[in-house]
């Protein structure tokens, strides 16, 4: 399990924690889709088959995704793979298959450039949408799905979607094609979606221990629903949400292990698109929420420390420490001749990064900068599935304390229409007028 100090981000939270009682049993009597999941292994199992069939005589899958569609996969692969993943297979001969990430962005130098280096018979794209019609996903999987027509290839062997079970295009164009699909859940929205299959089937592919995964996130959900048991998400959310009361407005995530930066990415969009919201419940205007950033340790004390011990007083730190890395590497103890590195002789590679977090929070607090260290025993595929699950909570709860709705994004969809107006989309007309005169055309 894993452990939380949250000794430096101690304020007075009197105040909130009669709401966050009230939050958590309104969190613990409903009936939320992302809840579900840690429960669910025994009906992933058919969707492993069909991507064992997709994957015959594949060397490679490509995620078309964004957004939730795409940034838990990261995290998973980022975090429980090696970390020059697709090197690696090549040196070591394994038959793995390698994988790559497109579809976040319709940069043509991106897309073109994976595609020099793909043998299109022995890859698989995934492309994954919720909603089955997003621009990104959705041209780049038309352009792809060209490719494979230019080579006299038949897409539909070579192409799948993970996409609503009913609704969007993706859905359509499978129903008329014969793409093969696997379900995303209705009733889980995008950045809640890391534990369906959009996270599951590509970390099926890569021989990720989901089981494990789920496990984890199991005995998290467990011992919230435990009255018995203090529980940690509980008490960092208080915490944080009163020092986001006390002007703390932004929330840096900043693990100290490489593998876990491109979480700290995760959660920057589950924070940010929970909780940045203008309207409350009842449809009074508020424009709350509380800034995510990403930082990574020991990198950003050669950058954004500074700033972080002396500039504005605004941020609240999550530190995720690893006591065990998977490697054991040692200074060499027979480096002698330098004196000014002797201190450093023999000493752990992990126990210097984990001094150095430690000295960072200390700094901080010595600074009045209010600090949490999560600590997990390593990276693994429970204590991931674990980290995953810890947040997804944390956000909802700080969600219903702050009287909004955690589960929309009311404010993407803004740029999003004026997109479809820009590009001629039928039902479109209004919002192309509007950003027109916006330009001054
Ligand atoms: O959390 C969300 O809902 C969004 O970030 C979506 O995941 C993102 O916009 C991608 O949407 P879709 O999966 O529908 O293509």
């Amino acid at each position: 399990m894993i452990s939380i100090n949250l000794k430096h981000s101690k304020v007075d939270n009197s105040e909130y924690k009669k709401l966050f009682e009230t939050a958590k049993t309104r969190f613990l009597s409903e009936d939320l889709g992302f809840k579900r999941l840690p429960y669910e292994f025994p009906n992933l199992l058919s969707n492993f088959e069909l991507a064992d069939n997709l994957m015959k005589d594949k060397k490679a899958i490509v995620i078309i995704g964004i957004g939730g569609s795409d940034l838990g996969t990261r995290a998973i692969h980022k975090a429980l793979n090696h970390p020059h993943y697709n090197e690696f297979i090549d040196i070591t001969l394994n038959n793995e298959p390698k994988i790559y990430f497109i579809g976040d962005t319709t940069d043509p130098e991106s897309i073109s450039g994976l595609l020099d280096v793909l043998n299109l018979e022995k890859t698989l794209f995934l492309v994954v949408s919720k909603s089955g019609n997003t621009i990104e996903q959705a041209s780049t999987f038309a352009y792809v799905r060209d490719q494979y027509i230019n080579d006299n290839l038949n897409p539909v062997e070579y192409i799948a979607f993970i996409t609503d079970p009913k609704t969007g295009t993706l859905r359509e164009i499978a129903n008329k094609s014969g793409y093969q699909t696997i379900d995303i859940p209705s009733d889980v929205g995008g950045r809640f979606s890391v534990l369906t299959n959009v996270g599951m089937i590509p970390s099926h592919i890569l021989n990720v221990d989901i089981d494990q995964m789920l496990k984890g996130a199991m005995d998290l959900d467990e011992l919230i629903k435990d009255s018995n048991l203090e529980d940690p998400v509980f008490e960092y959310t208080l915490n944080k949400f009163a020092q986001y009361k006390s002007g703390k407005i932004i929330s840096v995530m900043m693990p100290y292990q490489y593998s876990l930066y491109e979480f700290a990415k995760w959660y920057q969009q589950l924070w940010a698109e929970s909780l940045g919201k203008k309207f409350d419940i009842n449809g009074k205007v508020v424009n709350v929420g509380q800034t995510p950033m990403s930082a990574l340790g020991p990198v950003d004390q050669h950058s954004q420390l500074q700033l972080f011990n002396e500039g504005p007083n605004d941020k609240f730190f999550t530190f995720i420490r690893v006591e065990e890395s998977r490697q054991n590497l040692n200074m060499p103890s027979n480096y002698k001749d330098v004196e000014q590195f002797e201190f450093m002789n023999g000493r752990n590679f992990q126990e210097i990064l984990n001094f150095e977090q430690e000295t960072t929070a200390f700094s901080l607090s010595k600074n009045d900068r209010p600090n949490v260290t999560i600590s997990i025993p390593k990276v693994d595929a429970y204590h991931l599935g674990q980290l995953f699950y810890f947040f997804e909570v944390s956000v909802t709860l700080f969600g219903y304390v702050l009287g909004i709705n955690p589960f929309d994004q009311p404010g993407v969809e803004l740029s999003k229409n004026a997109m479809y107006g820009v590009l001629n989309k039928p039902g479109y007309e209004a919002i192309k007028k509007d950003f027109e005169e916006f330009k001054g055309y």
